[in-house]
């Protein structure tokens, strides 16, 4: 059995061996570039975390939980010509030192290559399955990140619309990279089911975490500009919020803010972060998330393996609890 931070150094060292030296140069650098930043690695470490509960070894499942991962930073790469972002990782995005289209190619390549590395040793009785998962949970991704545009033009979204937005975009990767695991470790539909159920309440608290820093982090650690979600008018919890608690003058200054694309941006991020805060919506948000980790353990109670395999998995999510990139 391994700790999760062994199982992140696997995944650091197998994506290393990954040479990518294939031509044309222009299509494959940024594609190294992407992966060599490592993250967190989060769905991968969940994907073996999951694979590990059932089986003593990992190595068998790093082709999938890399899978994962690669079509993770493919997601990345696009969500930052859609977000206008140029810095992630404290490194300039691909689109910021490449441009969009070369972001759009080098982005598309990687989604092959994902589902290439999901297909690589996958066990010929479980490939079916695993592409299944893989397919839509990709396509739901797409229906996320769509729903997330279309709200930058609404001011009506509702918390609710809110939540399906970001368990689409962001919970059911999660979610698929643990289920994966489980599934080419052979576990049996039941735990399957609280696995993806773990990773999908797990990925709420997590894009809200992402919310809260975008806009309270510290860029040096976060890695991302802060007040993007702001400046690009994302209709995020905390602004969902503040919009509920806001007074009639409030509302209507708030309004000024984000139909005016000639503001100046610096000041209208100062707003924002002061208002979400006289407001008690960081706090809310806070909140939220502790009970969402909270509802977490449930699931991996559930689970037909033994106590330390669960703790060792839990240790995991602890580490997620109090994030600060
Ligand atoms: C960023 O994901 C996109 C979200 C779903 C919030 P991560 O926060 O996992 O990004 P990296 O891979 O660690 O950089
Ligand atoms: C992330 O949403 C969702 C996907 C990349 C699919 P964000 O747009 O909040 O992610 P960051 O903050 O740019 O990493
Ligand atoms: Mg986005
Ligand atoms: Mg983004
Ligand atoms: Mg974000």
């Amino acid at each position: 059995m391994y700790n999760w931070e062994q199982v992140r150094d696997k995944v650091n060292a197998f994506v290393d061996n990954l040479k990518f030296e294939r031509e044309p140069l222009e299509l494959y650098k940024p594609i190294r570039y992407t992966l060599a930043q490592s993250g967190k690695r989060v769905r991968p470490v969940l994907c073996l975390m999951a694979y590990n509960l059932y089986k003593d070894t990992i190595d068998e499942a790093l082709y999938p939980a890399v899978a994962m991962e690669t079509y993770h930073n493919y997601t990345l790469i696009h969500d930052d010509v859609m977000d206008r972002a140029d810095i992630r990782r404290g490194k300039p995005t691909v689109c910021a030192k490449w441009g969009d289209t070369t972001a759009i190619l080098s982005g598309d390549t990687m989604l092959l290559l994902a589902y290439e590395f999901l297909a690589a040793n996958a066990p010929a009785d479980k490939l079916p399955q695993m592409l299944a998962l893989f397919t839509e949970t990709a396509k739901e991704v797409s229906d996320g990140q769509q729903y997330d545009l279309d709200f930058e033009k609404r001011s009506d979204v509702t918390e609710q619309e809110y939540m399906e937005m970001i368990r689409l975009k962001t919970s059911v990767l999660i979610a698929a990279s643990l289920k994966m695991g489980g599934l080419v470790a052979g576990a049996s539909e039941s735990d399957l089911e609280n696995l993806y159920a773990y990773g999908e309440t797990m990925g709420l608290a997590f894009q809200l975490q992402d919310d809260l820093l975008d806009v309270y982090g510290d860029v040096e650690i976060f890695g991302k500009k802060i007040g993007g979600d702001i400046r690009c008018n994302k209709k995020t919890f905390l602004l969902i919020k503040t919009m509920e608690l806001a007074s009639p003058a409030q509302l209507a200054e708030i309004n000024g803010w984000i139909s005016n694309p000639a503001c100046d941006d610096d000041a209208k991020v100062a707003y924002f972060t002061s208002l979400y805060t006289s407001l008690g919506v960081k706090d809310i948000c806070e909140k939220r998330i502790c009970e969402l980790f909270a509802k977490c353990d449930a699931f991996i109670d559930n689970l037909s393996v033994s106590p330390e395999r669960k703790a060792n998995l839990k240790a995991f999510a602890d580490s997620l609890l109090n994030r600060n990139l």
